[in-house]
């Protein structure tokens, strides 16, 4: 597209995370056009009136045929990025933006990367956390040796339970929908980005599934690289804290220690408590999700993408999507993971659910045919 030509956009998937998105495009001054898709086509139309959208469809590839399409936006949950990727890059489409983890599988992970990279496709992946101004200040420092040579780095990420039984029961296919695949792939793109330029060699995790098992999913996987430099990378997450845990998404700590300095950093959302005796909502809440009990108690901002002021969202999810506008529609250089990075991380997430099923340890970069569970 040339410079500055007004976007057409392509919302495919209009659940939780398109429909923020969405009304976000409307409120940028570069979008000439919105058409939307969704297979669920009351929520969709829904949606298509509340963002005053040019067009609605159930079906996706009648949405990218459109002449007014010269962007993409993929929010359809986890297990179905692989086909409207692959049909918008069929289309000739060269601005992407696809919705974490690239894929659930490994080897459609790699057909989607191989896709975009043939078609010269400039396509992102939705690591929202990216935009924070405190990750962009570390990165900066890191980037720029105030702590020297990073040799370890000790990341936590603790989650309420709410989330995955919300994400695992809109479908069957559960088998990758893991702690580390759904949400961890965030604290490991974090962690792996601030690392920038360390090849992991290995990996040897652990998980269990005390209490998610009913839903099919695990409880916990925590696991340990090691990099091509020697530097050690322990990832932690568990996603299995009570409804009742006061964060009601997402609580995350991250030290990194360098040959002259450390930064260390609480990012679990404790300094923000809410206590009442009015109930507390469930954080990400899509269409039909019951919590099954009352929160009284709420570490406010636990929510990845943003909160709420008169009916918006502010936060990271407002700047990525945003600044992907004026990626697309002025050139702006930008934060967002590349679909080269979305596939690394999909493949690190899964070779830690290897090393947990085998027990033993897993050397990277490991064959796709073994992500195969
Ligand atoms: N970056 C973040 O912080 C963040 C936060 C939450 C979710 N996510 C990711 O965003 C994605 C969407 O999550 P969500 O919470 O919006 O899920 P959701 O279930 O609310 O919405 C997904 C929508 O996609 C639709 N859909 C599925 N297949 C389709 C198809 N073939 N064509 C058209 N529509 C289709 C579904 O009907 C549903 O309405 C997931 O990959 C999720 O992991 C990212």
């Amino acid at each position: 597209m040339s410079e500055k030509e007004d976007i057409g956009l392509a919302v495919i998937g209009c659940g939780v995370v398109g429909r923020i998105r969405a009304k976000f495009a409307r409120e940028y001054p570069g979008i000439g056009w919105l058409g939307l898709c969704d297979i669920n086509e009351d929520l969709g139309r829904r949606l298509a009136a509340d963002a005053k959208a040019d067009f609605f469809t159930t079906d996706f590839n009648e949405l990218l045929a459109r002449p007014e399409v010269n962007a993409v936006i993929i929010a359809t949950d986890e297990n179905h990025h692989g086909p409207p990727t692959l049909a918008a890059i069929e289309r000739g489409h060269k601005h992407l933006f696809i919705e974490k983890p690239l894929a659930t599988d490994a080897r459609e992970s790699k057909q989607v990367l191989d896709a975009i990279e043939a078609a010269g496709a400039d396509a992102v992946i939705g690591y929202t956390q990216r935009f924070r101004r405190r990750f962009l200040a570390i990165k900066e420092k890191l980037t720029t040796g105030q702590i020297g040579e990073v040799t370890g780095v000790v990341t936590r990420a603790f989650m309420n339970r709410m989330v995955p039984i919300a994400t695992v029961q809109r479908t069957n296919q559960r088998k990758t929908l893991t702690p580390m695949v759904v949400s961890g792939t965030h604290s490991l793109d974090m962690s792996m980005w601030l690392m920038e330029g360390k090849e992991p060699v290995s990996v040897y995790a652990g998980s269990n599934d005390k209490a998610l098992s009913q839903y099919g999913t695990k409880d916990s996987t925590f696991g340990l690289f090691t990099m091509d430099d020697g530097t050690l990378f322990s990832m932690n997450i568990s996603w299995a804290l009570p409804v009742v845990w006061p964060g009601s998404v997402y609580g995350l700590e991250i030290g990194i220690v360098g040959t002259k300095g450390v930064i260390d950093i609480e990012d679990t959302h404790r300094d923000l408590v809410l206590a009442s005796e009015v109930p507390q909502g469930a954080g990400y809440d899509p269409e039909g999700f019951d919590k099954g009990m009352d929160r009284h108690v709420d570490f406010l901002t636990s929510y990845p993408p943003g909160d709420i002021w008169q009916g918006q969202l502010w936060g990271p999810m407002r700047e990525e999507t945003k600044e992907w506008f004026g990626r697309v529609h002025m050139g702006v250089t930008t934060p967002h993971a590349t679909a080269r990075d979305g596939h690394r991380n999909l493949l690190l997430t899964m070779a830690m659910d290897l090393s947990a099923a085998r027990g033993e340890v897993v050397r990277l970069p490991v064959d796709l045919d073994e992500l195969v569970f």
